[in-house]
Parts: C-alpha cells; sequence; structure tokens
C-alpha cells in the first residue's frame, strides 16, 4: 500500500500519523487494544450492530473495531476501515487472516482520508469510530461528506475523550513531562487532536450542521489498565508514547527525553503493580441518526 500524500487541510494529520505516531501505534497496538477494547465493546453494543450489515469504521486504526466488528456482522455484512495511516492499516489488512475463513471476506481496509474521499453514497447502515474523528481540520464538512455515505435510515456511534483535566492517563505523565519540557503556547482546545471533542455543545454544533438529528452522549468513566506487564520503566515508555507527551517530544534530544522518563516513573509509582498501572478516564459515547428518513 503507498504511503497517502500529504496535501490538503489535514497534510499535518497525514504526516503524524504516517510518522512516528503510526510507528508507535502500530508497535504498541496490544497495549492500545488492551486499554481501548472494552470502550469499543461498550460502543458497539450501544450502536446494536446487527447481522448483514454495512459499516464504515472511521479512522480505524490497526484494526481493531474493524474486525471485531465482523463477528456481529456475519458473512453477509461488510465493515469497511478507513485510516490515513500506512503503517496502521497495513497491520489491520495483516490480521484479517486470523479470522475464521467464511468470515474473511466482510472486513476491508481504505487507505483514504474520510473527510474528503468519495464513499459510495447511501450504503453504510453505520458509522462508527473509536476515536478516530477528532483529527479533521474542517469536522462539519468531515462529518456532511461522511453522512452521504450513510444510508437514509442510518445511524452514527462513536467514542471520544472527555476534557484532559477529566482523564488522568494524559493529564499525570504530561504535568510530570511539562517540568522539563520547553514552554508551549496554550492550544485552541478544539484543534485536531485526541481532546478536540471534549465538549459536547460544539460536537453537537458539528453534527447537527452536518445534518444529523437526535444527537445524544453517553459518559462513561473507565479505569484503564495500562501497560503490558513490563517494568516501571517500560510503563513509563508507553506514556511518553501518547497523545500530547508524544506530540511534545517530537525531535527532542536523548538526555531530555531521560529526564521526562525518570519523572514520568516518579509520577506513576505508587499506582504501578504488577507490570501494570490503572489511570481513570472520561469519554463520551456520541450517537446520532441520518437526518433523512
Ligand atoms: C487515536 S487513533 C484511533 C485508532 C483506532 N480507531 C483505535 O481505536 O485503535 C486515531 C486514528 O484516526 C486516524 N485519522 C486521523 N485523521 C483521519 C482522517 N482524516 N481520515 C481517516 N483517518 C484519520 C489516524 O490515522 C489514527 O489511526
Amino acid at each position: 500500500m503507498d504511503q497517502l500524500e500529504a496535501r490538503g487541510e489535514n497534510a499535518e494529520q497525514i504526516e503524524y500519523w504516517n510518522g512516528q505516531a503510526g510507528e508507535n501505534w502500530t508497535d504498541r497496538n496490544d497495549e492500545m487494544d488492551a486499554m481501548l477494547r472494552p470502550l469499543g465493546a461498550a460502543a458497539i453494543e450501544r450502536a446494536a450492530v446487527t447481522g448483514g450489515e454495512h459499516i464504515l469504521d472511521i479512522g480505524c486504526g490497526c484494526g481493531g473495531t474493524t474486525l471485531d466488528m465482523v463477528s456481529f456482522v456475519g458473512a453477509s455484512g461488510r465493515v469497511l476501515g478507513v485510516d490515513i495511516s500506512e503503517p496502521m492499516l497495513a497491520l489491520a489488512n495483516s490480521k484479517i487472516q486470523q479470522l475464521p475463513e467464511n468470515l474473511q471476506g466482510t472486513p476491508a481496509f481504505q487507505l483514504a482520508d474520510a473527510s474528503t474521499y468519495s464513499f459510495p453514497s447511501r450504503s453504510f447502515d453505520l458509522l462508527f469510530s473509536r476515536f478516530g474523528v477528532m483529527f479533521f481540520a474542517d469536522p462539519t464538512a468531515a462529518f456532511a461528506n461522511m453522512r452521504s455515505a450513510l444510508k437514509p435510515g442510518g445511524r452514527l456511534t462513536f467514542l471520544c475523550w472527555g476534557p484532559p483535566s477529566e482523564n488522568d492517563w494524559i493529564m499525570t505523565p504530561l504535568m510530570a513531562a511539562r517540568e522539563h519540557l520547553p514552554p508551549t503556547e496554550p492550544m485552541d482546545p478544539t484543534a485536531p487532536g485526541p481532546f478536540a471533542f471534549s465538549d459536547q455543545g460544539y460536537v453537537t454544533d458539528i453534527l447537527a450542521s452536518a445534518g444529523f438529528s437526535n444527537i445524544s452522549f453517553e459518559a462513561t468513566s473507565p479505569v484503564m489498565k495500562m501497560g503490558r506487564g513490563q517494568t516501571l520503566e517500560e510503563t513509563a515508555e508507553f506514556f511518553m508514547e501518547l497523545g500530547p507527551v508524544s506530540r511534545a517530544l517530537v525531535d527532542q534530544a536523548d538526555s531530555l527525553r531521560t529526564q521526562v522518563k525518570g519523572a514520568i516513573v516518579e509520577a506513576i509509582a505508587d499506582r504501578y503493580r504488577d507490570g501494570f498501572v490503572e489511570m481513570g478516564g472520561k469519554c463520551w459515547i456520541v450517537t446520532a441518526d441520518n437526518g433523512l428518513a
């Protein structure tokens, strides 16, 4: 699979997810999936996926939820995972062969920018995403584009993070890292990134402007088991590869990375048990209907 050309208004995200971030997610796929799978399962349940349905999994990454939904839709259904990251999709594609043979034709993956890609119109029953829809430069246009792929009676279900202040898994390492990082300008809270959709009013406006109706938010506050049964230092390295901490560390010197690792070790040490750290989070399961009958 060739890499997507980094152009258009999402060029920065295309570069980011095909660079170090895509590599980190691919290398850490087992840890990421262990952390996010229960949340994805709750969203799949909320979406009430049934046999034979056609699903579009937006920002599917390494394909965890795309493949999890295969057993729900069965051999007569289809699940198309779309993502801008070539390395993540390569891993997703390689997992198809682990499915039972009769289900291997159900999933497929498409390397594309979901905000502009010409999906077949009115062909999906469900637009789904586990934390893959907060990265669009123009979210209203992106959701309008994705809605055009939804059947008239189709529905939308996605997971997004609540405010950083309620997501300990990011705030604890970030605060520890900040002591050592050069000061940065305050960021626009709605700039593309994992926390861009933390405000319900903002998300409601986007979805309503894109034509969705019956928009609702269900809050969940998971306690996530983070790590892979490794040493405290290795668990700290995992935190260094997540969200804003990883972005802040891009192109930083090894000496600074060592200082940051030390600070994170100190910050998580009292919660480290048998190779894992339990951290609280806050996210929304957002649901909506296509505005058409
Ligand atoms: C936080 S990761 C989540 C991945 C996956 N859904 C999961 O839960 O493991 C966000 C994903 O969104 C993808 N993404 C970002 N912008 C996108 C876009 N415009 N079109 C398609 N995918 C996009 C990234 O490449 C990345 O794989």
